[in-house]
């Protein structure tokens, strides 16, 4: 299969007052076409500044990255993202607040095909009937469900999420990696999810890089040998405790504490 995100040898530093800060080194990642890429990596090692050069929003030092066979040069249109920190609309309803990147990237399609795709992404992830309320009027779970609809009422290629689930508890994040799940089987695109999180990371993967500490290369790729329809049971079976404790040492080695107390 097709690699539909390919970056190839990475290296980029920031220059700040102190110097240059090395953040990534030869960093390489393949996605192929459909699957889902969990990264995960010490704080400050370079993860967010991955996901500003998949979308085109920052040029590396050295190296390249190409999306459906095209070297990314420039922002694209065809990538949706997701944040920790939904940055919904709030002078827009949340329907308004989904239908969005149609009004950028799709300026000719009729306003009720718009509503209608919206709402069909609203109902999916259980926000039926919320479309007409602000994002204050909404939990944190339901804004991020709102948040994802809106990175892929577009039907990007790819969906780039930075810790889309950080700020949640923990009940929370996991039905929205059910939802995701259930997205995904609806609508197949190819992913990154930047997490903090090795449970979500092995939940919702189907490959698990690792990235060392800062400047971040690829550590460790790690397959995810489970079933595409996964319950939350999976994580609790011996296959995925295993895969969490080969995570779990590999962080350690990345955050420079291997053999260290738990
Ligand atoms: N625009 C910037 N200018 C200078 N330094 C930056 C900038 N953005 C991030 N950094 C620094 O680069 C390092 C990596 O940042 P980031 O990619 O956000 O890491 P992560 O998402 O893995 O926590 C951090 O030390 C951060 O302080
Ligand atoms: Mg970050």
């Amino acid at each position: 299969m097709a690699n539909l995100i390919e970056i190839k040898g990475v290296t980029h530093a920031y220059r700040t007052k102190a110097g240059p800060l090395p953040v990534l080194d030869g960093l390489t990642i393949s996605v192929p076409e459909g699957e889902f890429a969990a990264v995960v990596g010490p704080s400050g090692c370079g993860k967010s500044t991955l996901t500003r050069l998949v979308a085109g929003l920052m040029k590396p030092d050295q190296g390249e990255v190409w999306l459906h066979g095209e070297r990314v040069t420039t922002p694209r249109k065809t990538v949706g993202m997701a944040f920790q920190n939904p940055v919904l609309l709030e002078w827009r309803t949340i329907l308004e607040n989904v239908i969005l990147p149609l009004e950028i990237v799709a300026p000719s399609m009729p306003q009720k095909d718009r509503v209608a795709r919206a709402m069909h992404l609203l109902d999916m992830v259980g926000l039926k009937g919320f479309e007409g309320k602000r994002p204050s009027e909404l939990s944190g779970g339901m804004r991020q469900r709102a948040s994802l609809c809106r990175a892929i009422v577009h039907k990007p290629d790819v969906l780039i999420m930075d810790e889309p689930f950080g700020a949640l508890d923990n009940f929370t994040r996991e039905d929205l990696w059910q939802t995701m799940r259930d997205l995904r089987a609806a609508e197949p695109f190819t992913a990154v999810l930047i997490t903090h999180d090795l449970r979500e990371s092995v939940f919702l993967g189907d490959q698990v890089f690792v990235l060392s500490g800062r400047p971040a290369r690829t550590q460790m790729v790690l397959a995810v040998d489970l079933p595409a329809d996964r319950t939350l049971d999976v994580l609790y079976q011996p296959k995925a405790q295993e895969m969490l404790h080969t995570l779990r040492d590999q962080i350690r080695i990345a955050q420079g504490r291997d053999g260290g107390a738990h």
